[in-house]
């Protein structure tokens, strides 16, 4: 039997999944899956949280929570999702696993053991205000290669290009706001500048060691393009380890404080999800890893290719016992009305939202979805589009097919499935007159399902589609070439074999739709009554013959699709807008209207701070002496993470003089400092913008 293990990128746990991440690297997936399920090979579909790396910490410093609260929080939600949305995973598993740590900290040791990395003790960006190297997402800067302000230390977003902290122009701290300084600190990394050659080889020509390990044709053009970008520059060694204190530790004694970076750990985790899966299955996870029978894929997003298609392969070949990809099909991205999908400006549909008011339109999204998947190049998704697409192709062609079928075998014959002539010609559903028997056409159905399983197995799920919905049309055509409403007056034989043949088509349809549409192939197969059907690829008509015999009662139709009114999609036109604008106007929420005299009891004056030190055992507060003019104040301010306090030493601020004064952590405190908070939650002082005298009225 036919071995796969087919894996999606693992979601990280800090956010809600939206249409786009589905169409990216889940649904096709998914349909992949239940196509190769249903052709009986033997699957371990694969996923899980990624609960590492740097969007995760990053999100709870500005929440001023802990990793955890998040990532408890939206692996609920991400499992619960995919599992609504009929994702078939095999398993939803999670990178703070117990047997994750071990799998990730075993694979490092064996690859450490062998010698494969290189110890490099070099300079890297430091927080000194936070104690933290910064890499990755910690850190800021101007894009070398795009200009591009807001590049992170790992990747611009804007151009795409993967970056290192040290090429940034003008780089800034993520969590302070300060230019960092360089500061050395030593790192294990991978030796990629070795590994150009066998890569070369694996992508472009689909050989390793000389042996062809797969058609490099059937790799999509998106996924070349991409990885010889990277190869045709050069590979250069990466270091796999960060300085970090979220994370999987580093298993060497004299790697206190360090983790292992993200993109190490994440794809393992591929591997001790389905170590997990195994163990509660019955199964021998060494099957889908270690044996060169099984066929390996990663579905993933475009912003993830070098990491499954260079970096994995090489970690996995470093190994030495494990499989390599088979083909890694990866789809651009999908935006929505015109613009990026974006979770944080609320410029998305977010899947969860979508389910809960929607909960019996699943279908109908994975249709509209799959019929625009970003395969070759970024697609769009409208909700006009979505409209139309569920209106025309699944209302009037496929839900009309199935059930003038269901209505019409009910009518003309209770139910029960009618005698056919295989001699009898009759009009087929290509061309009015085009006359042929039973045989020809189930071929060209036969033919017809052939076409889509192959564009499925080429990843061409949208062509597929097409065929599918094709098969429907061919449905509908049959039935109106031939009349049976009418010709049943005249030649009841010969509509016998009409619906015969009509209802064989239905159960094709409910057959090969599950992949794309598997509640409505559930649904069919009941209304059909045919609730264990296995639909057989290579053995279509003995499929259906056998399942839908002469004098199987059917059962009594029901609607197959309910038709998208225009109500609808205003709803959801209004709601995407009224949200977005809403992220612009959360950060101006005026506070309530005051009356000027509430106003005028505030005295504020500008002061000069003349001392400041850390308050002990409070992270957050500088004590500090503001020279006011008249006098000297002390003032307990919550800048401490913001502000070293000898930098702040003759700076003018703005100070409210007559608060009641408070004590905090036993020093009184005798006003209070003015700040501003930037979008990135940066305090800056509001000063005069030229120096006053101290002690000046504002006002
Ligand atoms: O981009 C992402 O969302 C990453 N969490 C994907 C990881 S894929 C894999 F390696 F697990
Ligand atoms: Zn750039």
């Amino acid at each position: 039997m036919n071995r796969y293990t087919v894996t999606s990128a693992l979601p990280y746990a800090n956010g809600p999944l939206h249409i786009g991440h589905i169409a990216g690297a889940y649904l096709p997936a998914d349909i992949f899956v239940r196509y190769l399920r249903m052709k009986g090979a033997d699957v371990a579909y694969i996923c899980g949280s990624d609960e590492h790396g740097a969007a995760i910490t990053l999100q709870a410093k500005k929440e001023g929570i802990h990793p955890k609260d998040i990532i408890d929080k939206y692996h609920e939600l991400n499992k619960q999702t995919f599992q609504q949305f009929l994702i078939s995973f095999d398993i939803y598993h999670r990178t703070s696993e117990a047997i994750h740590y071990e799998t990730a900290s075993d694979y490092f040791k064996t690859l450490y053991d062998k010698g494969v990395f290189e110890e490099k003790t070099t300079e890297q960006y430091y927080d000194e205000a936070y104690n933290q190297f910064l890499a990755d997402r910690y850190i800021k800067g101007t894009c070398p290669k795009c200009n591009n302000e807001n590049a992170y230390g790992d990747q611009c977003e804007k151009c795409g290009s993967t970056l290192s902290p040290l090429e940034l122009i003008n780089p800034v701290s993520t969590l302070s706001g300060k230019t960092p300084v360089l500061k050395t600190t030593t790192h294990w990394y991978l030796p990629l500048q070795n590994d150009t050659n066998w890569l070369k080889n694996y992508i472009n020509e689909g050989t390793v060691n000389g042996k062809t390990h797969h058609q490099a044709k059937a790799w999509k053009k998106n996924v070349l393009g991409q990885c010889n970008s990277w190869l045709n520059d050069g590979l250069r060694a990466r270091a796999i380890t960060r300085d970090l204190d979220w994370g999987i530790p580093v298993p060497l004694p004299e790697a206190a404080g360090k983790v292992l970076y993200v993109w190490l750990d994440a794809p393992i985790g591929y591997i001790s999800a389905t170590k997990q899966w195994a163990l509660d299955n019955g199964k021998n996870w060494k099957d889908y890893w270690q044996d060169e029978n099984t066929k390996l894929y990663h579905f993933i997003g475009k912003d993830n290719i070098v990491f499954h298609t260079i970096i994995f392969p090489a970690l996995l070949k470093y190994h030495g016992d494990y499989i390599l990809p088979e083909n890694v099909p990866a789809n651009e991205f999908m935006n929505l009305e015109g613009d990026k999908m974006s979770t944080s400006r609320q410029w998305s549909v977010r899947l969860d939202e979508y389910l809960k008011k929607y909960p019996n339109k699943v279908d109908e999204m994975r249709y509209v979805l799959a019929s625009n998947f970003p395969e070759t190049k970024d697609s769009e998704f409208t909700w006009k589009n979505y409209q139309d697409t569920i209106n025309n192709e699944l209302v009037a062609t496929f839900g009309n097919f199935v059930n003038r079928v269901l209505v019409l075998t009910n009518k003309y014959y209770d139910g029960v499935v009618p005698q056919i002539d295989e001699s009898i010609q009759v009009n087929s559903g290509e061309r009015l007159g085009d006359l042929q028997n039973y045989e020809t056409i189930i071929q060209s159905i036969s033919n017809k399902v052939n076409n889509y399983g192959a564009l499925i197995e080429q990843f061409k799920f949208r062509e597929a589609l097409s065929q599918l919905i094709d098969i429907a049309s061919y449905g509908n055509s049959f039935l109106q070439f031939n009349e049976p409403w009418k010709l049943v007056k005249t030649d009841a034989v010969k509509v016998e074999s009409i619906m015969n043949i009509a209802i064989k088509i239905t159960t094709v349809l409910a057959g090969i739709c599950e992949p794309y549409l598997p509640a409505t192939s559930q649904k069919m197969k009941a209304l059909l009554n045919v609730d264990n059907l296995v639909f057989n690829f290579e053995d279509l008509e003995s499929a259906i013959k056998e399942v839908v015999s002469v004098g199987h009662t059917i059962n009594k139709a029901s609607i197959l699709f309910e038709k998208i009114e225009d109500d609808m999609i205003n709803k959801e036109l209004h709601n995407l807008k009224a949200a977005s604008n809403q992220t612009g106007k959360e950060m101006i929420t005026l506070k309530e209207t005051i009356q000027y005299d509430d106003f005028a009891k505030l005295d504020f004056r500008i002061g000069t701070i003349t001392a400041a030190e850390k308050v002990p055992k409070a992270d957050k507060l500088l004590q500090l002496q503001v020279d006011m003019g008249f006098e000297t104040r002390t003032i307990v301010s919550g800048i401490a993470q913001h502000f070293e306090p000898n930098d702040i030493i003759g700076q003018q601020v703005t100070v409210v003089v007559n608060l009641a004064p408070r004590k905090l952590r036993g020093v009184e405190s005798q006003g209070m400092i003015l700040m501003a908070e930037d979008e990135n939650g940066l305090l800056v002082f509001q000063a005069p913008a030229a120096t006053v005298a101290n002690g000046s009225l504002v006002s």
